[in-house]
């Protein structure tokens, strides 16, 4: 089966980005399941329950979050009926919502994991020993298992994927709003890539107004981050993965943007 995913997309340039091009990219790639990072859709941090459902309308099967999860409150009143949203699943005991989701894809079911990573993040549980354990829940039901690991340091990204490889058909990471160039299908079948970077403004930096960040590394004053305007771009990757072992046999990254225009 095919597995699209799309990276964190940030704020209205995101959304619309991947309004104008769901249909476009699923009519060329022909996934049997379209995943995407929804974490700074609502102008740039976290998600409110409209554009939950936006999001789900223009073309996502599911939607995987991040360390934003929380920042729109209204989340709270409606992540545990939402049952096609995933957010990281080792967030401490307690926390709402899951971080393990069934989802029905064309051809096959497949589970679909959240995990955040600890290195330059908030101290969180461990994702290596919370992906044992929901690994052990999902393969009693599916061999296709997608992990999206929002994770600050490639290093931690990697050691995940090495530490999964075999046991899930992909760890493809977000966050760092930064593609990544290192794809690959690991020896025992994982299919691996560091950073699928993020969708919405491409001349901001990670999404947001340049000046107010220049500003800040210069003078170390605080500021306020507002998604910037102009020009988008939308990051991703196309999987292919075999049904019956849940395997990945290729991984193919997706980059729409002034310098790579789309081609059908
Ligand atoms: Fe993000
Ligand atoms: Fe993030």
């Amino acid at each position: 089966m095919k597995i699209m995913f799309i990276g964190d997309i940030v704020g209205s340039p995101g959304r619309d980005i991947w309004k104008e091009y769901a249909s476009k990219l699923k009519a060329k790639y022909k996934p049997d399941l379209t995943i995407v990072n929804g974490e700074n859709a609502a102008a740039g941090k976290g998600i409110t329950k409209k554009i939950y459902h936006e999001l789900l309308e223009a073309g996502a099967d599911v939607l995987t979050m991040g360390n934003h999860t929380w920042d729109k409150k209204e989340i709270f009143d409606f992540i545990d009926g939402a049952d096609k949203m995933v957010r990281p699943a080792n967030f401490p005991e307690g926390a709402p919502g899951t971080g393990l989701q069934f989802i029905k894809g064309l051809r096959k079911k497949a589970a679909v994991i959240n995990l955040q990573g600890r290195t330059f993040m908030p101290p969180i549980d461990c994702p290596f020993r919370k992906a044992d354990e929901l690994i052990a829940i999902a393969e009693k039901e599916t061999s296709v298992i997608f992990v999206d690991f929002h994770a600050e340091a490639t290093s931690e990204k990697q050691a995940l994927a090495w530490y999964l490889d075999g046991r899930v058909s992909a760890v493809i990471g977000t966050h760092t709003h930064v593609p990544t160039a290192d794809e690959r299908v690991l020896p025992s079948g994982t299919a691996y890539l560091s950073d699928a970077g993020m969708t919405g403004p491409y001349d901001g930096i990670l999404g947001m107004e340049k000046e107010v960040i220049i500003n800040k590394f210069i003078t170390g004053l605080p500021g306020k981050f507002e998604v910037t305007k102009g020009r988008s771009q939308l990051n991703g990757v196309i999987l292919d993965i075999d049904d019956q072992t849940g395997k990945a046999v290729s991984v193919k990254r997706i980059h729409i943007s002034n310098e790579a225009p789309f081609f059908d």
